[in-house]
Order: structure tokens, then C-alpha cells, then sequence
């Protein structure tokens, strides 16, 4: 019996969070973030401030990870790091360094799809006793800042995309909406914060509805707009009276709207269990609202711990895990993508 334990390092670098991982036979034993408090002055992440913040958390952050695991680098048996989609300039740090750290351990490097990562973030656990790992198929909805997606898992290696957004994803309405509102950047965190003490069906906003599976976000920024402008302009303190039923009415509306497609996703493919993943399943209203379509439907709901929901090397280094198994190996000519579909 092979009893050997894999130690894999994960490096995930491709919006503007920093963050490296140490995973032993795919589970957590560490897991650091370095947030990027620059991008929130202007609203949003700036591509040129977001990879020279990378390279300057990249080798503490990576340092952090392996301290905190107890694992030294000679300990290493592979290198997994994300290669896209994301920020070209902010994958180029991870990748450079990933490549170099490689060749200069002579172990093996692991290239990773973001996307799948973040699916494959429901089977990040720490050893708890609690913990249930999906079971194959699934269905996942993926929210993200950038992506609003529904995927297929056969297995760890076979994911596909059924259905996604046209235009927005669920958490830029979430971040648009936010800014409308005045408030900070990421905004999707402060919605869900301030929608805990509003009434969702306060104001009603049209609910999008795609064919297939499809959806859209953008028609619902634009009438947001509109109406926040239109009662600013009869009080202009419309907002600050009113922020907690503005939040959950938007909150309620996105969230609708993401549960009619992935509702009729389950009937179509017949699936007995489903999950959820990326920044926007950090969402208490989604992870609520989730679990009641669980028991509505009679399937069995996973949902990311909220440490593996935002952008974590963690669900790298699980997903290079899965890979190391497959002797699923990356070369040293290999270079990030900013667009990657799996
Ligand atoms: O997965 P992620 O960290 O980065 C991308 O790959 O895009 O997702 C970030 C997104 C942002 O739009 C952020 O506002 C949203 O996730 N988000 C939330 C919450 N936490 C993060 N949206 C709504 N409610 C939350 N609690
Ligand atoms: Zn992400």
C-alpha cells in the first residue's frame, strides 16, 4: 500500500488577491491570503497596481503558507498555480514564480483553470469530521466577479460549462449595484452585510429571465440605475434612509434570478446533487436560498466553507492535487492565458 504523503504548494494570482497554499493528499493544511486594499480608492481593480502588489506578497505570502503548514519547501512534490482567465499581468507573476520555484526544486508544475478550481473549492476541507466531499455528477453554479456560470462535474477531470452569463456576471451587478449606492469596492460583501436588516420585496426590480440556460445582468444595473437616480431626485437622502430595503430588494432580485436557471438546470439534467462556488456563494442570501431549492427539489446541497469561496489558493492546490494523481503534468514552456475555457 502506498501510504507516501503529497505535499502540494498552490499559488493562485489572477485578479488582486495573492494567496498561496499547502495541501497534504488534498487536504488544507494551509491557506494565506494577501487582500489588495489599493484597488478600493478607485473603485475597482487596476491591472497595472494589481501585478506589482502581486510581486510584492508573492515570496511572503508563499513563505506564510509553508510556515504556517510546517512543511519545508524540500518537502514539496509539485507546484500547482492558476493560468487563467484572469489579469494577464497578474498571472504572469504567479506562473514566472511557479515555473521557476519548479525548476529550482526539480518537481513537477501543475497548471490550473480558475474555474474548475473553484468547483473543485468543494472538496477543500481540513480533515474536519463534519466535512462531506460532493459526489459525482454535480452541478455547480459558479458567481464570481467575473464569471456567473452553470457547470457539469462528472468527475474531477470532466467539468463542463451548460449555461452562463451573456454580459454580466452575478457579482459585478452585485459590485455595479454597490457603486451606485456609493459604497466601497468590492460592494457584493456590504449588500449582503446591510440586506440582513431589509426587506427584500421593498422594491420590486424585473427579474431577467434568458432563454436556455443563460443569464443576464446587465438589463438589471441599467433599471437600478434609473430607479435610484429617478428617487434621488424626489429626496435626496433616499439612500441612506432606505439602504437596508435597497440591498435586499437587489439582493432578493440577482438572487432570483440565479435560482430560476440553476432550478431548471437540476430538472434538465436530472442531477441528485448540487454545489456552489466563487466569491458571490460567499452570499448568505444565495447560501440560504440555496439550500431551500436543495430540499425543494429533494438533491443533496454543498456549499464551500467561506474561507474557499473568494479568490484562495487552496482550491489550487486541491484541484493540482486531483491532477498530480493523473500524472497531469504542465511543461516549463508553458504561459498564462487571460481567456481560458475549459
Ligand atoms: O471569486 P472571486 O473572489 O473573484 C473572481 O474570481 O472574480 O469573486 C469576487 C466577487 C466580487 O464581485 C465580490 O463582490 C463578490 O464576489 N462577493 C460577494 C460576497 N462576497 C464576495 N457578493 C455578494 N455577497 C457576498 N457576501
Ligand atoms: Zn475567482
Amino acid at each position: 500500500m502506498n501510504i507516501e504523503r503529497v505535499y502540494i504548494l498552490g499559488i493562485e494570482s489572477s485578479c488582486d488577491d495573492t494567496s498561496a497554499s499547502v495541501t497534504c493528499n488534498g487536504k488544507v493544511l494551509s491557506n494565506i491570503i494577501a487582500n489588495q486594499d489599493i484597488h478600493r480608492q478607485y473603485g475597482g481593480v487596476v491591472p497595472e497596481l494589481a501585478s506589482r502588489a502581486h510581486q510584492q506578497n508573492i515570496i511572503p505570502v508563499i513563505e506564510a503558507a509553508l510556515s504556517s503548514a510546517k512543511v519545508s519547501k524540500e518537502q514539496l512534490h509539485a507546484i500547482a498555480f492558476t493560468r487563467g482567465p484572469g489579469l494577464m499581468g497578474s498571472l504572469l507573476v504567479g506562473t514566472s514564480f511557479a515555473k521557476a520555484f519548479a525548476l529550482a526544486l526539480g518537481i513537477p508544475l501543475i497548471e490550473v483553470n480558475h474555474m474548475e478550481a473553484h468547483v473543485l473549492a468543494n472538496f477543500a476541507n481540513r480533515g474536519e469530521s463534519a466535512f462531506v466531499a460532493p459526489d459525482f455528477s454535480f452541478l455547480c453554479l459558479t458567481v464570481s466577479g467575473g464569471h456567473t456560470q452553470l457547470v457539469m462535474a462528472e468527475s474531477t477531470s470532466k467539468l463542463s460549462v451548460i449555461g452562463q452569463t451573456l454580459d454580466d456576471a452575478a457579482g459585478e451587478a452585485f459590485d455595479k449595484s454597490a457603486k451606485i449606492l456609493g459604497l466601497p469596492y468590492p460592494g457584493g460583501p456590504l449588500i449582503d452585510k446591510y440586506a440582513k436588516e431589509g426587506n427584500p420585496l421593498a422594491y420590486p426590480f424585473p427579474v431577467p429571465d434568458m432563454p436556455e440556460l443563460n443569464f443576464s445582468f446587465s438589463g438589471l444595473k441599467t433599471s437600478f440605475l434609473y430607479f435610484i437616480e429617478k428617487q434621488v431626485r424626489n429626496n435626496q437622502n433616499f439612500i441612506e434612509d432606505n439602504l437596508n430595503n435597497i440591498c435586499a430588494s437587489i439582493q432578493h432580485t440577482i438572487i432570483k434570478a440565479l435560482i430560476l436557471k440553476f432550478k431548471k438546470a437540476i430538472t434538465d439534467t436530472g442531477v441528485k446533487s448540487i454545489a456552489i462556488a466563487g466569491g458571490v456563494s460567499a452570499n448568505s442570501g444565495l447560501r440560504k436560498a440555496v439550500t431551500d431549492l436543495g430540499i425543494q427539489m429533494n438533491v443533496n446541497v454543498f456549499i464551500p466553507s467561506f474561507e474557499y469561496c473568494t479568490d484562495n489558493a487552496a482550491m489550487i492546490s486541491v484541484a493540482g492535487y486531483f491532477k498530480y494523481r493523473n500524472d497531469d503534468f504542465a511543461t516549463q514552456d508553458i504561459v498564462p492565458l487571460a481567456r481560458y475555457p475549459f
